[in-house]
């Protein structure tokens, strides 16, 4: 490029800038990531307003200008992870927003810097440099608070563009080739709080870079070996130097591999030193232990902390380790992830105000008849091999200021009525979670303990005569075989509840009137049995939903089978299918409520008369229904031949044959009709057999009447003949059996035989009964089966 092309590439890059600014003026954070995604190259389809970008664990091997000039807010890139191998700070000069950047474990070994960039979080740690890569631009980084460095050569001269920066942590990683020429003193001018000191792995450590800087106040050295020199002598030497360090504070030590006797020395060491924390993390020890006096005097030390030690020494001198540890006067002391087997008392009153023994082999012999622990707060035992929480109770007995114990993830088990409950009264936070109780526990508790956790073990119930733990406000009993809610009578002060992963199928809904004071209670995940039993929890649980946690998502139905599934908020059941007195009463008033509209009908408009009626209307249309029609459309002149009294001829004119004819059903009466000069007799049967039914209206007249009788008689015959029947009676007038003379048995016979309708004397009865008279004479008859009825008497 030449430089009037630069320059206006330049202008026009600025152009965009401003433009760009302009869009995204707002400062809304963009955040994308593409970790592990095989990228080769930063890729471009990068939206513009991005502010962090994270590219780490790619194939990146080069980062350019044109990669990252467009994205004028970001703030933040990380890169750790790549491959890039050299790198021009310039490539930044337009990121002005730019304050992040994490380079670290890529294959750099050059980089040329540019005066624009001033980051907050620079990290070159963990790269191929061989000087360290600080230029002097990097002086002008006022804002520094971390800068990540590696190198393997490591000189007064390069640390000097920075001496007079404040940065609040400085990562130095050291590499394979480091410590042919090493310069003592070169980072003695760093002025730095936190200082990170990476050796390289798999070197004996012989280096006599001084690592007492006066500014830091937590020094950090990781990689740490020497198991050659049984002495340790360089690394301790190192150690002894901190001693002129007023403001060291914290000091930690990780991945340190050496001896017994050299893990004594750098205990006793630091022992000296101005160091108040001490750690010492992942730590592999060898050979044989020496015994020889700790000099516990003169010491800033108040806390210790051992994590993971890994020993191959089997014939250790145990108990000379052990009484070390037990008499240091230090406050708070932690061991965790050994496979430390046990602990001595002090042999006198311990300032021990915190001890943490997780992840150990500790058994129950653990602090037996100790009566050196007063002052002892904090007990930490978790993930060990406790088994009889009575030798727990009578250790704490003797710790009279003990104030939280976790004996957590152990196997511990609570015989029944075995030893004193000798808990120490001072006991307010118990962890007795995962571990195999029972019932049993209930029997014996610290009197007054405010926080209890029992969560995964095997109780079942908990005991209405528990142990009154007036004290307690926090009860942790989930994933136990719990199948009810506890009453608060034993616990008049719990606040806090936690009873998810039972066997809870139907919680006491009085439980909320017992634990007045309850402002937090978690108990999903139960088997609930969604029933009537369950109401009444759930309109309380509902109502209370604001201290009911994990309501509504994790409280579902279990059984029946129908509801699985349903959340409790949205299960619901009628107050009537749930109350049994509520519902027999509701059917008993349904059923009375409805025999008295009965009764009303029966009285008030003859219902039975009704039903009757009904009845016969539909045997007489199922009837009509099964005949052929062929077999109607017979030669019958008439549709119905009707025989009365005289005394009923008013009637049977008025009402009957207005009514039959109005709906064209051809009617014969003998009246009318009959053929003069024939006998009434031959009248009688010829116009009988020419109707297709035959209505005799029945009434004590009728009964007088001679020739109603034998027309009757011949109607009867007719119908026997046939097969058919064609008989109808209606009953004008009740008569009373008696009267029917003896002869008269015909008559008799029919009407026993027969259903007969009857005439009601109330209007509002006749549409039924002139219905029901059609339907019997079968109106459908056919119209050419008709000859007038011409005959006239
Ligand atoms: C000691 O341990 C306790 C409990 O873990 C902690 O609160 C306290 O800050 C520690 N004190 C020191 C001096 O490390
Ligand atoms: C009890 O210990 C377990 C782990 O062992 C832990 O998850 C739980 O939070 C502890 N409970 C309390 C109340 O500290």
């Amino acid at each position: 490029m030449t430089k009037t092309n630069s320059i206006i590439f330049y202008f026009i890059i600025v152009l965009e800038l401003i433009l760009i600014k302009i869009q995204l003026s707002d400062g809304s954070e963009l955040i994308i990531r593409r970790p592990r995604a095989n990228l080769t190259h930063v890729p471009k389809d990068l939206p513009l307003a991005t502010t962090t970008l994270d590219i780490s664990q790619n194939n990146i091997s080069v980062l350019q200008a044109s990669d990252i000039v467009l994205l004028s807010k970001l703030r933040v890139l990380m890169m750790s992870y790549n491959r890039l191998q050299c790198l021009d700070m310039g490539v930044f000069q337009f990121n002005t927003e730019l304050e992040y950047l994490d380079l670290s474990h890529n294959e750099l070994r050059v980089i040329s810097c540019h005066s624009a960039v001033n980051f907050k979080h620079l990290d070159l740690s963990f790269n191929a440099f061989d000087a360290l890569p600080i230029c002097k631009e990097f002086g002008n980084m006022s804002q520094l608070e971390f800068l990540g460095l590696s190198g393997t050569k490591v000189q007064n001269s390069s640390v000097q563009p920075i001496t007079h920066l404040n940065i609040s942590k400085v990562l130095l990683v050291l590499g394979d080739a480091y410590g042919e020429k090493e310069d003592p003193g070169s980072l003695q001018h760093v002025s730095t709080r936190s200082l990170h000191i990476v050796f390289p792995v798999k070197r004996e450590f012989r280096f006599i870079l001084d690592v007492s800087v006066s500014t830091v106040i937590n020094l950090e050295l990781s990689n740490i070996e020497c198991v050659l020199e049984d002495e340790c002598y360089y690394f301790l030497k190192a150690l002894s130097k901190l001693e002129k360090n007023e403001k060291l504070s914290n000091l930690t030590l990780n991945n340190i591999e050496t001896s017994w006797n050299s893990f004594m020395g750098i205990l006793q060491c630091v022992w000296h030193t101005p160091v108040k924390y001490f750690s010492i993390s992942n730590m592999k020890l060898h050979g044989q232990l020496k015994q020889r006096d700790f000099d516990y005097s003169n010491t800033s030390l108040k806390a210790l902390s051992i994590y993971q030690v890994v020993s191959n020494a089997f014939s250790l001198s145990q108990n000379y380790l052990y009484s070390i540890f037990s008499n240091m006067n230090i406050q708070n002391f932690t061991v965790s992830g050994t496979r430390m087997l046990h602990v001595l008392c002090p042999s006198k009153v311990s300032p021990f105000l915190h001890l943490d023994f997780t992840d150990n082999l500790l058994t129950d012999l653990v602090f037996e008849d100790c009566r050196n622990l007063t002052e002892l707060r904090t007990l930490g035992l978790q993930k060990n091999q406790l088994k009889k929480l009575e030798k727990i109770i009578l250790m704490s007995a003797e710790m009279t200021s003990l104030q939280k114990l976790d004996i957590s993830q152990n196997s511990l088990s609570y015989g029944e009525g075995e030893g004193l409950c000798a808990w120490t009264e001072s006991l307010l936070v118990l962890n007795l979670s995962s571990n195999m109780l029972t019932d049993s526990v209930f029997r014996c508790l610290p009197p007054k303990v405010k926080v209890l956790d029992l969560h995964n073990n095997r109780i079942m119930s908990i005991p209405k005569d528990v142990t009154h733990l007036q004290a307690l406000q926090e009860l942790n009993v989930a994933s136990n075989s719990l199948t009810d809610l506890p009453g608060c009578e034993g616990f008049s002060s719990l606040s806090v509840l936690v009873i998810e992963h039972n066997l809870v199928s139907y919680p006491s809904a009085d439980f909320f009137q017992s634990c007045q004071k309850i402002r937090s209670i978690t108990a999903g995940n139960n088997p609930f049995r969604c029933t009537c039993e369950l109401r009444e929890f759930v309109k309380n649980i509902g109502r209370l939903s604001e201290v009911v946690e994990g309501w509504p998502d994790s409280y579902t139905c279990d059984s029946p089978e129908s509801a699985k599934g349903t959340l409790l908020q949205d299960f619901h059941m009628s107050a009537l299918s749930c109350d049994t007195v509520l519902l027999i009463v509701t059917i008993g008033v349904t059923l009375l409520l409805l025999a008295a509209i009965v009764a009303f009908l029966c009285l008030r408009f003859d219902l039975p008369w009704y039903l009757r009626m009904a009845f016969q209307w539909t045997q007489t249309r199922h009837r009509a229904r099964n005949i052929p029609i062929e077999e109607l459309q017979r030669n019958f002149q008439f549709h119905a031949f009707i025989s009365y009294s005289g005394h009923d001829s008013t009637w049977v004119k008025n009402e009957l044959l207005p009514n039959l004819e109005k709906d064209d059903i051809r009617v014969c009466l003998h009246e009318r009709n009959f053929v003069p000069g024939k006998s009434i007799v031959e009248n009688i049967i010829h116009f009988i057999e020419k109707s297709y039914k035959s209505i005799f209206v029945l009434s004590p007249h009728f009964i007088q009447s001679e020739w109603c009788h034998y027309e009757l008689c011949f109607a009867h015959h007719n119908l026997f003949h046939e097969g058919s029947d064609n008989l109808i009676l209606i009953l004008l007038e009740p008569i009373p059996q008696y009267s029917i003379p003896s002869n008269y048995h015909k008559l008799k016979t029919l009407m026993a035989q027969r259903t007969y309708l009857e005439w009601p004397t109330e209007k509002s009865k006749h549409g039924l009964f002139w219905a029901n008279l059609r339907a019997a004479i079968n109106v459908k008859l056919v119209n050419q089966a008709e000859t007038t009825c011409h005959i006239q008497r």
